[in-house]
């Protein structure tokens, strides 16, 4: 096999062999195959795509480059939920506690943010004092205790998903469909729950920018889920505003403890329990409907909460942010976007709002810049809302940067606003 011949097959949109696509991804974790060679070969999938076969192949090859966790040991049945990425996208933080507290055991490995997206990890290190790097063996003994940990991708897990991934980020070939399969079900197939809800996000603040790829994925992320002997389902959900009032670290956590305590509902509620109910359903806890009535049952009881409220005990983070948030890391300064005239919210640009968040201090551009876990973006209004003339449209939030002038430019350039004529009969 030489690697020559394996670029140009996929150049020439030729299918591969299982061997060839093993022999390809264990000489790019050896080094044996060099990045240049691998990009070349990463770019000819972006152009030409990959056959469902060859996703399946590239799937289970990036799986075995590593370590497979064996959670046979959790005494619950267990269950994984992934988002493909997204703008304030804080779910996990509440539906890993709301599952756990109906029963099942979610075991979590997530990821730090790139770009525009945000990541879990991120979001728990901005509670004082969370670990997120814990070993194997605390990590199970929390989740059998709480049903619920979160821990970073460990070394050992997918190292060529790791590999290849930081290759894509360099080289403009993170939006594929096989890649992005392959990449996500290889680390869930690594962490080996027996169930995993999918999370296709589409829209302006997502990979998949329109319904028909999200769909492509979602079904292909089905497909290669089952044919790995997991009960596995996929959901397409929107990305086109972020997913509830918050983006950046420290407001995201906020919003998910307001979730959790009650205090809030809206988009982001409905699509944690659906979510939830999603997974406790794969779980056999009983049909979607049942399913969604038991996960509103454990947000609104405080069971949720208290699954929380112990995981973040348990990982070293200061547990008292779940009564008290202002805990959580504060903003030194705020800057308030306000409408000049009366106007309705037309449509966001999450990506750019995304951005904006970022030269806030609260994302990164690079894999180890560090970031101001206070920083950030609070959303007053919702696509579709009615704003009057003065009225706050959103809030920047930074401990780093006082100058707000770029992210202000960034963030309102983000938001289509029209002046808003009422309609007399
Ligand atoms: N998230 C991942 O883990 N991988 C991708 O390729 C895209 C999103």
């Amino acid at each position: 096999m030489n690697i020559i011949d394996i670029i140009n097959k996929t150049k020439r949109a030729k299918p591969l062999s299982e061997e060839e696509i093993r022999w390809l991804v264990n000489g790019y974790v050896s080094g044996e195959i060099a990045d240049p060679q691998m990009s070349a070969w990463l770019m000819a999938v972006c152009l030409n795509g990959l056959s469902d076969e060859n996703t399946v192949a590239l799937t289970l090859a990036m799986r075995d480059s590593g370590d497979v966790l064996d959670i046979s040991g959790i005494g619950r049945v267990t269950a994984d939920k992934h988002s493909t990425g997204g703008v304030g996208d804080k779910t996990s933080l509440i539906i890993g506690p709301a599952a756990a507290a109906c029963g099942i055991a979610v075991p979590k490995m997530s990821g730090r943010g790139l770009g525009h997206t945000g990541g879990t990890i991120d979001k728990l290190e901005s509670i004082p004092g969370f670990r997120t790097e814990l070993h194997f063996a605390e990590f199970s003994s929390i989740v059998n205790k709480t049903g619920f940990s979160i821990i970073s991708q460990s070394g050992d897990l997918c190292p060529a998903d790791k590999k290849m991934y930081a290759l894509r980020s360099s080289t403009a070939t993170v939006d594929s469909i096989p890649l992005i399969c392959a990449s996500v079900m290889s680390k869930k197939l690594a962490m080996n729950a027996d169930c995993l809800v999918l999370d296709v996000k589409c829209g302006s603040g997502a990979f998949m920018k329109n319904q028909e790829d999200a769909g492509k994925l979602a079904k292909l992320m089905e497909r290669v889920g089952s044919g790995a002997g997991k009960k596995c389902r996929a959901v397409v959900t929107d990305m086109d505003q972020p997913l509830g009032c918050c983006i950046g670290n420290a407001l995201e956590v906020r919003e998910a403890v307001e979730i959790l305590r009650g205090e809030r509902k809206g988009r982001l509620y409905e699509l944690c329990l659906d979510l939830t109910a999603e997974m406790l359903a794969l779980a056999g806890k009983g049909d979607i409907t049942a399913c969604r009535t038991m996960a509103q049952e454990a947000v609104g009881s405080g069971r949720a909460l208290e699954v929380l409220r112990e995981t973040i005990r348990l990982q070293g983070g200061d547990a008292r942010v779940c009564d008290d948030t202002s805990l959580l890391p504060q903003a030194e300064y705020t800057y308030d976007v306000r409408a000049t005239e009366e106007v309705r919210l037309e449509s966001v640009n999450c990506e750019e709002l995304g951005m904006a968040s970022l030269l806030l201090g609260a994302g990164r551009l690079t894999k180890d810049a560090p970031i101001d876990m206070s920083a950030g973006i609070v959303m007053h209004h919702e696509v579709g809302d009615l704003i009057s003339a003065d009225d706050c449209i959103m809030t920047l939030h930074s401990s780093v940067c006082s100058d707000f002038s770029e992210a202000a430019r960034r963030a309102t350039g983000a938001v289509e606003l029209v002046k808003f004529r009422p309609n007399y009969t």
